[in-house]
């Protein structure tokens, strides 16, 4: 998706847009009643866009997360956390932790995400409420970091592959001094044995509407020796 020409992405990223603005309404977003997001629902019609578009995928930037809802929350109820920082919302989807880093006084916002329909959203989102969010189409985990200060990962890790990726990537930015937050409702692939809590929170993950779950923000933090002596021992 991200290689393709980027005028094609820039024509798929305004009909996105167009799309979204026109079908799908605004709503509360659950724990969070400082920002609105665009949410898919019965009457949305994602299906056409589907229709359209034969790479369309998951539409995950049309749903709340359990990772990206406490990430958020966090940002909102620490504003110290992001407050005159630079900000990497990675895997932004609808963009809902880099808005609420955003509204912590962050100074600066980039959202990056490998989907075009997230991009637009991201976008759309943020005028919703009031920020300024740069988004950014590309698969950041390939290469060097950007310049900021703190990554802010939310629900990232829900396949095997993934998240070793994002792990090698975190590594990186922490290898550059760059402090990384991770919200997450304990899914499989999640690097338990880098991370310390901060907090958890009960929220809804997606799918589930009535139910609730923990979910929990955590620093990523470097490997202790002994972790970076048995990486030694298996190779
Ligand atoms: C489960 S959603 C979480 C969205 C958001 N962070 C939240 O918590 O609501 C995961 C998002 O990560 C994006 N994604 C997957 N692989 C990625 C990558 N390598 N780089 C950037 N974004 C990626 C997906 O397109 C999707 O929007």
């Amino acid at each position: 998706m991200t290689n393709k020409q980027p005028d094609q992405n820039h024509a798929k990223i305004a009909a996105a847009r167009d799309f979204i603005s026109a079908n799908l309404p605004i709503a509360l977003v659950p724990s969070i009643p400082e920002i609105r997001l665009y949410k898919a629902g019965p009457q949305s019609g994602l299906w056409r866009l589907a229709e359209q578009d034969q790479e369309f995928g998951s539409p995950y930037w049309a749903h709340h997360w359990g990772g990206g809802l406490v990430l958020a929350r966090y940002l909102l109820d620490r504003p110290d956390a992001a407050a005159g920082r630079r900000v990497l919302d990675l895997g932004a989807g609808s963009g809902i932790v880099g808005i609420a880093a955003a509204k912590a006084g962050a100074a600066e916002v980039i959202a990056a995400d490998v989907d075009p329909y997230a991009i637009a959203a991201i976008g759309l989102n943020a005028a919703v409420n009031g920020v300024t969010i740069l988004p950014v189409l590309t698969d950041l985990t390939k290469g060097e970091p950007p310049a900021t200060d703190i990554v802010c990962v939310g629900d990232l890790f829900y396949e095997t592959a993934l998240a070793k990726r994002v792990t090698a990537f975190l590594d990186l930015c922490l290898a550059r001094g760059i402090e990384i937050l991770i919200g997450d409702p304990w899914r499989a692939h999640l690097p338990q044995s880098r991370l310390r809590l901060l907090a958890e929170y009960v929220v809804p993950d997606f799918g589930a509407a009535t139910s609730s779950r923990p979910s929990a923000v955590f620093a990523f933090e470097r490997k202790t020796p002994r972790q970076s002596r048995g990486d030694e021992d298996q190779s």
